[in-house]
């Protein structure tokens, strides 16, 4: 007996490093199956007519969208440089190395790219219910096709989306363009959070990283815009923004008159205030909407839509929150959420805030170890290895204030890039 238990023993020892090998060949090949490849700009000629009009899809800052179908029939989404610049080519680089990096359901998936001359092209999945922004502001929006289940599913995929980018990634990644048209929509209502072209990776141990500011007017965390501070509180703030949308119907600024607008926050929040929420509904909707969580949905956007960043939640409580797993934690940030805005006036929390910029700026000092270690500045976020890194962080270094250049864009959405 003693005899056979020995054996069975070390039958079960050789034959577990076994099992562990089978197993990692066959992820390695699951991974492989799903992994990018380069692609010949003569292929994707063929796959898109020649990027005939036809096939355009629509256009943002760095150039054309096409669709495409290859030669096994899948069919693919291929983004084209418009003009060649060093700040295309990083912005193209960038884009690849995030994406080429990461996997999660509701992240678009990179099909490959092509650097031929001058020409720079992306391939990715063609996702064939467009963007998000398309069905709240543009061309689906009259069809209503994302009802009150689409959008929460889209709000909790986005949201786990960028969790993944928080939390999983290595190193970890912000993604500094959150908006609703780079949330894109595949054939089942899937969020998946696109355009990497603007995003950072947060070296381990570091809170943010200093940097020129990228992004789209009426997303950006007044920390960041006014600061450069970009860290994952900058992607919690335009989630906030993008929830409202996704609740309301509106967008992320409306335009007052010729010269002013007006936040989606401003908007919002005294509408929240007084619990008119069915008034902050989508009229598209026509009141087809789960009370409890249109309500938790405007809230937990409100709360992430915080001026100060250290009072809004992680992405990994966003989730819990909107799936409504931890009403307390809710009830309790709805509470100060209301109660800050109670207890004081605007010009208070005006007051306090440029109170906070002022003490910002002045902190060009050697700071308390702990907040250097914090700290990471561009020119120490340098993968050695990686040319474009290198050229990123000398021409960050050479202008260090944050500035903006806004743009109209196609989708009407107004840009802020930095020059
Ligand atoms: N993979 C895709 N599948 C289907 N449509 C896509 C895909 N990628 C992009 N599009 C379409 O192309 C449009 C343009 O995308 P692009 O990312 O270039 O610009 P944008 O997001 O509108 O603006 P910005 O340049 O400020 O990011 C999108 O709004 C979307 O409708
Ligand atoms: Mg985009």
């Amino acid at each position: 007996m003693r005899g056979m238990i020995f054996e069975l023993k070390m039958f079960c020892r050789s034959f577990f490093p076994f099992c562990v090998y089978i197993v990692k060949v066959w992820k390695k090949k699951e991974e492989n199956k799903a992994a990018w490849r380069i692609f010949s700009l003569k292929e994707l000629h063929a796959a898109t007519n020649n990027f005939n009009y036809d096939n355009k899809l629509g256009e943002g800052g760095f150039g054309s969208v096409y669709w495409g179908q290859l030669w096994d029939g899948s069919q693919i989404a291929v983004k084209r440089l418009k003009v060649w610049s060093d700040k295309a080519e990083l912005e193209f680089v960038v884009e690849i190395e995030v994406l080429a990096r990461i996997r999660h359901k509701n992240l678009l998936t990179l099909r490959g790219y092509c650097a031929e001359g001058q020409e720079r092209l992306i391939v990715y999945d063609f996702m064939s219910n467009s963007s998000l922004l398309s069905h709240l502001h543009g061309q689906h929006s009259a069809e209503c096709l994302i009802d009150w289940k689409r959008r929460m599913n889209i709000a909790i995929g986005s949201a786990e989306a960028i969790v993944y980018l928080h939390n999983h990634a290595t190193p970890h990644i912000i993604h500094r363009d959150i908006k609703t048209s780079n949330v894109l929509l595949d054939s089942d209502f899937q969020a998946k959070v696109a355009d990497f072209g603007f995003a950072k990776f947060i070296p381990d141990g570091a809170t943010h990283v200093t940097t020129r500011v990228k992004g789209t007017l009426g997303y950006l965390a007044p920390e960041y815009a006014m600061l450069g501070k970009a860290s994952e509180s900058c992607d919690v703030y335009s989630y906030g923004i993008l929830l409202l949308e996704i609740a309301s119907g509106r967008r992320a600024l409306q335009k007052l008159n010729l010269t002013s607008n007006r936040s989606i926050t401003d908007w919002a929040l005294p509408l929240a205030r007084e619990g008119n929420f069915r008034e902050l509904a989508d009229p598209k909707l026509n009141g087809n909407f789960v009370k409890d969580e249109l309500k938790r949905l405007i809230v937990v956007a409100l709360v992430c839509a915080q001026k100060k960043p250290e009072r809004r939640p992680t992405m990994l409580e966003v989730v819990e929150l909107l799936k409504g797993e931890a009403k307390d934690k809710l009830a309790n940030l709805e509470n100060k959420l209301f109660k800050s805005w109670r207890s004081a006036d605007d010009k208070d929390e005006i007051r306090e805030d440029k109170a906070d910029s002022i003490s910002e700026k002045k902190d060009d000092t050697p700071k308390p170890e702990s907040k250097v270690a914090e700290t990471v500045q561009e020119d120490k976020d340098v993968d050695s290895k990686s040319e474009f890194k290198v050229a990123e962080s000398i021409s960050e270094e050479k202008d260090d204030t944050p500035k903006l250049e806004y743009k109209i864009s196609d989708s009407g959405s107004e840009s802020a890039q930095e020059r």
